[in-house]
């Protein structure tokens, strides 16, 4: 019998992947990968909530598989997929749909932004774009959802559509968690810190990639905004920039705010953004360098997510079987 419990994350492959979804998402799963067993998902069918260029969406989503493996994830200990290759994703999210509320849906923050920056294109599917990942979660019989702070929002609503569909039916799906990290759950752009570091925002030198060049991440940390005090010191509220960048350098080197305060005691910003720029850089170049050697292999990245679509297809189809019935759906 199978004690372990069990993991399921995504990420979009709407962008690159940036340090922000490393820092928030995926450094969790390398982590937790141990204890638990995992599937780990690149959802294109998330992506399509905005357009997407074809040509692009296809090389980022392989990438996407080549990095996860990059930052530590052996395909043989975990199920690394993409999306759109297990049909029941969509399945359920239709039968999720119908359970799903028109006001709940309307109150989640990431569907208002991006109604807001897409304003000629607020389709229906991004609207229930959370009871696809509600979908994404329960297929599985996830515990634990390892995600950043702007994600909490959408587990807490599968958690309601979850608890609500076993109210009726009886417990069907396992009720799962969001796991959301003490440092790097929000990091944010270098050039606006108010914002959210986001990949698929166009915000040069505010994002940093996880394959981004030494000298382009070293020149985004030295442009990046502070504050016209000379003083390292952690307060999110007046010194957003700063802290940003502290929050970046203790997620990278495991330091403490206190340890990095002391650290930089007379001297400038100027030292203190290089340290941080060069943590990143040692921190990005081992995944970049393994990420550059996968992607010449495309067959064996092939063969990853094939074996990864079989697996997860196996889980996916048991749950789907059971809600089919549940609902009164005849057998086939
Ligand atoms: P996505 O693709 O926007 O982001 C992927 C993961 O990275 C985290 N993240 C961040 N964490 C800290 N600081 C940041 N600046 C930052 N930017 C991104 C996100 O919180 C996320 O964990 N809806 C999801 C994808 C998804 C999913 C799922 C996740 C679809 N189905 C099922 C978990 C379970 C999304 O748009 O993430």
């Amino acid at each position: 019998m199978d004690e372990k419990k069990t993991i399921f994350s995504g990420i979009q492959p709407s962008g690159e992947l940036t340090l922000g979804s490393y820092l928030g998402a995926i450094k969790n799963w390398v982590e937790l990968a141990d204890t638990y067993n995992t599937y780990y998902c690149i959802v294109d069918m998330h992506a399509i909530t905005v357009r997407q260029d074809p040509a692009q969406l296809r090389r980022r989503a392989v990438s996407q598989i080549a990095q996860y493996i990059a930052c530590g994830l052996d395909p043989k200990d975990n199920v690394i997929f993409i999306q759109s290759h297990v049909p029941e994703h969509a399945q359920l999210a239709w039968v999720l749909d119908c359970y799903t509320m028109f006001g709940e849906l309307s109150r989640m923050t990431q569907f208002k932004d991006k109604s807001a920056k897409n304003a000629d294109n607020i389709n229906a599917g991004l609207f229930t774009y959370p009871a696809l990942m509600a979908a994404d979660i329960l297929l599985y019989q996830a515990d634990l959802v390892p995600v950043g702070e702007d994600q909490k929002q959408h587990v807490e609503l599968t958690r309601d559509i979850a608890h609500r569909f076993n109210t009726i039916y009886g417990d069907v799906f396992t009720m799962p968690e969001p796991f959301i990290p003490k440092t790097g759950a929000r990091i944010m752009s270098l050039t606006t810190p108010e914002n959210k570091m986001s990949k698929s925002d166009k915000d040069p030198g505010g994002c940093i990639y996880l394959l981004e060049k030494p000298e382009d991440i070293l020149r985004s940390f030295k442009r990046a905004v502070t504050d016209s005090d000379t003083v390292v010191r952690f307060d999110p509220e007046n010194k957003k920039g700063v802290s940003n960048l502290m929050t970046i350098y203790s997620a990278a080197t495991g330091k403490t705010m206190e340890e990095i305060e002391n650290e930089f005691v007379g001297k400038g910003y100027g030292d203190f953004k290089l340290a941080v720029g060069e943590a990143v850089v040692e921190q990005l170049r081992p995944i970049r360098e393994k990420t550059e050697d996968l992607l010449k292999n495309k067959d064996y990245l092939v063969s990853v997510y094939r074996d990864g679509a079989e697996r997860a297809s196996h889980a996916a189809y048991k749950t789907l079987r059971k809600v089919y019935k549940k609902i009164g759906f005849p057998e086939k």
